[in-house]
């Protein structure tokens, strides 16, 4: 059997959601939440804007692209475009491309990101351009030097096809237990290959495996304390001169 019909063997082709806490989105194939469940939005700020070095290397004129596995509820991209439209960053661009294999629908995002006030402009402006039926690459370009790509499909499959190196990297699958395949090995070699030099990941998950995984990618590796009740989380660079 191919690793394409063990995938799809273990996990049918879409995401059933429960709702718990009234909005707070839950996958059944999954037996997951999408964000901790505490605060989502400050675990954002604090693991992958924080352990990417950002809003701080925006200052930096130029296009950055943000490379995102699992794009969820789109809850990690309007918290990055606000901490950019705060930051009033001018002169560079900001893509942000996440790779999703059951993109949800406009109705489940708006759900789960009105929770947030803070984040009510980019939802509302996200959910209007947010396709009925969203299949390969969605491409939404919100102006201000903000563009939006989710590329529907299974990761390892689509980041080899996509044509273009990150800056960084939000590594953001289900706890690595529960979604092995996106913290694999073969994967974290992927997501180093399409790295810029000097770009970086970072990561709430600490595992042992998902470390390893990525060390053996070639990325140098820190471990940092974690959101709220979580103890670590992972950063790290791809330096080929070995000086992070
Ligand atoms: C923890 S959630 C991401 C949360 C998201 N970043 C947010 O801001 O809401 C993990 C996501 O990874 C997706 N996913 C799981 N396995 C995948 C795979 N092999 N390829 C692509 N996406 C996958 C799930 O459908 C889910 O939306």
């Amino acid at each position: 059997m191919t690793r394409e019909n063990l995938e799809h063997t273990a996990v049918p082709d879409r995401q059933t959601l429960e709702w718990h806490e009234g909005d707070m989105p839950y996958s059944q194939e999954f037996g997951d939440h999408f964000y901790c469940r505490e605060d989502g939005r400050l675990e954002c700020g604090h693991v992958f804007l924080g352990g990417n070095g950002l809003p701080e290397r925006w200052q930096q004129p130029g296009p950055f692209r943000i490379g995102e596995l699992g794009f969820g509820t789109g809850l990690n991209f309007c918290e990055t475009w606000r901490q950019r439209t705060e930051r009033r960053v001018e002169g560079g661009t900001l893509h942000f491309v996440s790779f999703e294999r059951f993109p949800m629908q406009a109705g489940d995002l708006d759900r789960a990101l009105s929770r947030w006030p803070e984040i009510d402009r980019e939802r509302q402006a996200l959910v209007a351009g947010w396709p009925e039926q969203p299949r390969g690459h969605v491409d939404i370009d919100f102006g201000g030097a903000m563009r939006l790509t989710v590329v529907c499909g299974l990761a390892l499959d689509e980041i080899a096809r996509f044509p273009e190196a990150f800056d960084a990297w939000y590594l953001d699958g289900f706890a690595p237990r529960r979604n092995p395949d996106m913290w694999s090995e073969d994967l974290m070699r992927l997501v180093y290959t399409k790295t810029a030099e000097g770009g970086t990941f970072a990561t709430y998950a600490a595992a042992g495996f998902v470390r390893r995984n990525l060390q053996a990618a070639g990325f140098m590796v820190e471990r940092r304390p974690g959101f709220g009740a979580k103890r670590e989380m992972l950063c790290g660079v791809k330096s080929t001169s070995g000086v992070a």
